[in-house]
């Protein structure tokens, strides 16, 4: 039996603004993770996939095509990339996939089940892949999940680091100085990316000037986050992340139970609150000081917060 497992992210700083060459900073989030095991299958079997999590089996028929539809492009389409760059006919094997990241929430649902599907499948046939080359597969998935995306998605989440983020150049690791503490809440409203960054498209074609000022405030907010990140000022990235909130209002993506969390956690004391990912839904990022981060914990949850988790941004190595 082989198993591979990858995590969630969150996007501190940037989205949107990615897809137009901003900078972005994104982290691993490590308390939830997608995992696949892969298990022999009788010979003439062929390639199957279950997913107990959704209670759905599905089978791999062909190295090409299939519908596009959510339950294909999560668990078979990148099967199917794998086994086309590796030149590999249809094994006979049976894959298991979990995952405790929930979907279309901006926590990287989409890339975390195919970098494990994909470990998973490759290491059980006797090629496990380098991070260097699994990354451009797995955003071949991104492609298929979401038309446009940035890459910053694949690119934390194979790297398992985080990652100062410009669309189309190599992921650059970058320093910090000292280790900050995150809560990640939940609106409990699924909201799909694809949407989201159609509609600032359509706002980006309709306002070229206005919009584009705003990609370029957000990335100007991201290169002086990755200072501050560096310098260990904490505090300022606080302030940092309520102004890259306001700017992701003006491009539509916020919702009212994104700002109530996030003005929940400003007034309980967070040194700054903005929402993470596609937006509309998913989930906010505050930052806290640890000694506040159980108070403000109960303010995001008494706010209508459905699942808060903790987790602390370290120096890596
Ligand atoms: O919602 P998520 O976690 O897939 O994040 C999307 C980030 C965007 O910048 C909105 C899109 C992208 O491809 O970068």
């Amino acid at each position: 039996m082989v198993r591979a497992d990858a995590p969630g992210k969150i996007i501190l700083f940037g989205e949107h603004a990615v897809v137009y060459g901003q900078p972005a900073i994104a982290v691993p989030l490590h308390a939830v993770q997608a995992s696949a095991t892969v298990e022999p299958a009788p010979y003439g079997s062929g390639l199957s996939v279950y997913a107990p999590d959704i209670g759905q089996t599905l089978r791999l028929e062909s190295l090409d095509g299939g519908p596009d539809d959510p339950l294909h492009n999560a668990f078979i389409f990148p099967l199917q990339v794998a086994l086309r760059y590796l030149q590999h006919p249809i094994p006979d094997l049976s894959i298991t996939i979990r995952s405790t990241i929930p979907i279309a929430s901006g926590l990287g649902s989409g890339a975390a089940l195919a970098t494990a599907l994909v470990r998973a499948l490759c290491s059980a046939l006797g090629h496990p892949l380098f991070n260097d080359e699994l990354n451009p597969l797995i955003f071949q998935v991104e492609q298929r999940h979401h038309g446009t995306p940035s890459g910053i998605d694949n690119t934390v989440i194979v790297y398992e680091q985080p990652v100062y983020f410009i669309r189309g150049a190599p992921p650059q690791p970058f320093a910090i100085a000292r280790p900050f503490t995150l809560l990640v809440a939940d609106t409990g409203h699924s909201s799909p990316t694809r949407k989201t960054v159609d509609d600032v498209r359509h706002l980006y074609e309709t306002a070229p000037e206005q919009i584009g000022a705003i990609f370029s405030a957000i990335g100007g907010i991201a290169r002086q986050a990755r200072e501050k990140i560096a310098a260990g000022e904490i505090a300022s990235l606080g302030l940092l992340m309520d102004r890259n909130h306001d700017l992701l209002c003006q491009l539509t993506v916020s919702s009212e139970a994104l700002d109530r969390l996030c003005a929940a956690a400003r007034t309980a004391g967070a040194l700054g609150a903005k929402l993470s990912g596609g937006g509309r839904g998913g989930n906010i990022v505050a930052l806290v000081d640890d000694a506040r981060a159980a108070s403000v914990a109960e303010a995001l949850r008494s706010a209508g917060a459905v699942n808060v988790i903790q987790t602390v941004v370290k120096p890596s190595g």
